[in-house]
């Protein structure tokens, strides 16, 4: 299958603080490298050579001094900028003309996960028309958006639920047929004002089109001081798969 990769690489990275005033949460390190090389790397070690990376215009000149070509990493890549964050769902939006008829496996630039991308990229093939996204069991799902399952299907999806009903978070990992910019296109922002990714998995459930995997080994986004260290641990006492 001919997938396209999206690295998002945006948003505010408010979170962080005194660390993100300058230099851009994604190029902050996890390990001996930034924390961007894991989802490209990710996406590398499963094939996918062409790669979008989506961030604001003042980070992308960082990005590219960075990164180049992609060729030290083994991969194309191309550059978009998101001028406002106006959401992850916005962001990816942006991938429409680079992925054409391909369908595409995204990554959040700041989720760290041990399992390989390669053998959960080889399960969505199975039913490449549909969305697929990877859970995993958290002790604090109020955090992130969240699936509930029923027996084997998934029966509803939230965003940051106070009174969560699962315990399933949904990771920042999907993969996508074509026709998620057309969804893209119609969805609305949130009461927050940021086109939420999880409307766009809610109108694949709605088609009857949203399928999961589940992450096996650790995950944990970067983006707060207490998950950006437990990244580090974590990516130290286990070597993620790539
Ligand atoms: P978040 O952590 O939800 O948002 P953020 O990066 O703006 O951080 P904070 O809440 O601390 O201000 O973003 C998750 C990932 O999605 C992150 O890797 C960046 C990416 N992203 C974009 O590319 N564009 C966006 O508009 C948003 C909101 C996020």
């Amino acid at each position: 299958m001919n997938y396209c990769g999206v690295v998002l690489a945006g948003g505010k990275g408010t979170r962080l603080g005194e660390l993100t005033r300058v230099v851009n949460k994604h190029l902050l390190p996890v390990g001996d490298e930034p924390m961007v090389y894991h989802p490209l790397r990710k996406l590398v070690g499963a094939g996918v050579r062409d790669i979008l990376l989506v961030s604001g215009p003042e980070s992308l000149g960082d990005f590219i001094r960075q990164l180049g070509s992609g060729k030290a990493l083994g991969c194309s890549l191309t550059y978009r900028a998101q001028d406002e964050p106006g959401g992850i769902a916005q962001a990816l939006g942006l991938a429409e003309s680079y992925c054409g008829d391909r369908p595409c496996a995204v990554l959040l630039g700041d989720n760290v996960f041990h399992d390989a991308l390669g053998p959960l990229l080889q399960r969505t093939i199975q039913n490449s028309d549909h969305a697929w996204i990877a859970l995993k069991q958290v002790h604090d799902p109020s955090r992130y958006g969240i699936a509930e399952l029923q027996g084997h299907r998934i029966v509803a999806l939230e965003e940051k639920p106070r009174e969560p009903r699962s315990d399933l978070a949904i990771a920042g990992i999907y993969v996508f047929p074509p026709e998620v910019f057309a969804l893209i296109r119609q969805a609305k922002p949130s009461a927050r004002g940021e086109w939420e990714i999880t409307d766009i998995n809610r109108a694949f459930l709605e088609q009857g089109r949203l399928q999961h995997v589940f992450l096996e080994g650790y995950w944990t986004d970067a983006g707060t001081p207490e998950s950006l260290d437990l990244a580090k641990q974590l990516v130290k006492s286990t070597p993620p798969l790539f």
